[in-house]
């Protein structure tokens, strides 16, 4: 069973002054897929804070960090820009993939910055803030995640005979 991070960027959240709901959608899709939370905070908009907490899971041994909030265009988001300083390896086109699906939701799809990669055995999905998004974005793209989750870690060796 893989074991999944959870990072909710919220300013308001970390000040206890919002629910987080976001968080919860991206643990009960994740936990339909048979997928264990094995860690769960909430954070300020703060780009080492983000940083850091990302590199503590990948040290930690988690196959996959969903990140939600702070993608947007606010001065306070920089959530993909934290990802961008700890990934070795890009995947954008997962990101590209997602904002293609949200476009027949909303225009407004293509004002999310996130970014998706690679540290070592850890992959980490930025997802927008609202949990809207979130279930549309995850929804859409959670089995090609287990998918890619599965070759990062050697173990869908058949994958290029399929
Ligand atoms: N993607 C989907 N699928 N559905 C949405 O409602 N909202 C957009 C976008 N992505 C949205 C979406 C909006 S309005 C913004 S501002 C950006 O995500 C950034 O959100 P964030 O700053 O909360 O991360």
């Amino acid at each position: 069973m893989y074991k999944v991070a959870i990072i909710t960027a919220s300013d308001k959240g970390y000040a206890g002054e919002r629910e987080d709901k976001s968080g919860s959608v991206i643990e009960e899709i994740v936990t339909a897929h048979e997928l264990e939370v094995t860690g769960k905070v909430i954070l300020p908009d703060d780009r080492q804070i983000l940083s850091d907490q990302m590199l503590n899971y990948c040290h930690q041994g988690i196959d996959l960090i969903l990140t939600t909030g702070g993608t947007g265009f606010s001065k306070r988001d920089v959530t993909p820009e934290a990802t961008a300083d700890i990934v070795e390896r890009r995947a954008d086109n997962l990101t590209f993939a997602m904002i293609a699906n949200s476009l027949q939701y909303t225009p407004k799809a293509m004002l999310s910055r996130g970014i998706a990669g690679i540290r070592e055995n850890t992959l980490i999905v930025n997802l927008p803030g609202s949990p809207k998004a979130v279930r549309e974005n995850l929804e859409y793209a959670i089995d090609a995640i287990i998918h890619g989750v599965k070759i990062l870690k050697d173990d869908d060796a058949e994958c290029a005979r399929k």
